[in-house]
């Protein structure tokens, strides 16, 4: 009898490498709906997002890659009046119509006991757990860098499904983790409102730093 584990490497290798032979790039189009044109939004249309939608959203997101396959992100959508009003306290004044005027927005948290997961997601190595169970600090820096690589996907994810995003850090994070995360586990990282934006209120491009700047080759 074949070892299914090695059947299943041998299937993603072939498939890994059709996939590679077909030399694909990102076309201009593609490339202008996740970075180069897209923009920050403030202002929203009155133009729910389907449910269907934010689904479809994370069913991409997911594939991102992540340390160990440890996948610490966790996603409230926070769509009700009842439940904006618990969020906009937390928030910057500045920062509360672009919430409030969006249909929905995505509390970007991570779990720092995502390791218990990890038997799950991570089978090639069944002590992965055991790095993290006793070591907070690991953990935290662990859930900290994948669940902000995660919400970087999760941001380009809703581009590539037709969503328009406007993330905002300007909130106190101890506020929205003490009203939706009490005696969890979970810590909110940043804010992702989501819609199809009203263009009117955004502002000029911003400069980007130059490659000769920002990387070297040695
Ligand atoms: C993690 C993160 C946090 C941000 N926080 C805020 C915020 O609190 N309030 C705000 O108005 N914009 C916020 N922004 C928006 C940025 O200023 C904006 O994305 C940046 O200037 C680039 O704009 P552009 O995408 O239109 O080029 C945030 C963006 C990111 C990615």
């Amino acid at each position: 009898m074949t070892n299914p584990d090695i059947a299943a490497d041998e299937a993603a290798r072939d498939a890994a490498h059709a996939f590679q032979a077909k030399s694909l790039t990102a076309d201009d189009t593609t490339l202008a709906l996740l970075f180069t044109e897209a923009r920050t939004h403030y202002g929203w249309q009155d133009r729910d997002v389907a449910e269907e939608t934010l689904r479809e959203l994370y069913e991409i997101a997911k594939m991102g890659p992540t340390s160990m396959n440890n996948q610490p992100m966790r996603v409230v959508f926070v769509r009700s009046e009842d439940a904006k009003d618990r969020l906009e306290p937390a928030l910057m004044e500045a920062n509360r119509p672009k919430m409030r005027g969006a249909p929905v927005t995505a509390i970007i948290a991570y779990d720092l006991n995502f390791w218990e997961e990890l038997p799950k997601n991570f089978p090639p190595n069944p002590a992965a757990a055991d790095i993290f169970r006793n070591n907070a600090t690991a953990a935290q820096v662990n859930a900290f860098r994948n669940g902000t690589l995660q919400g970087a996907y999760f941001m380009l994810a809703a581009r590539a499904v037709g969503l328009d995003v406007g993330a905002m850090s300007g909130f106190d994070n101890a506020k929205v983790d003490e009203e939706f995360f009490h005696g969890t586990s979970l810590k909110s990282n940043f804010l992702v409102n989501l819609g199809y934006a009203d263009t009117s209120k955004i502002f000029r491009r911003l400069p980007r730093m130059a490659y000769e700047d920002i990387c070297e080759t040695i």
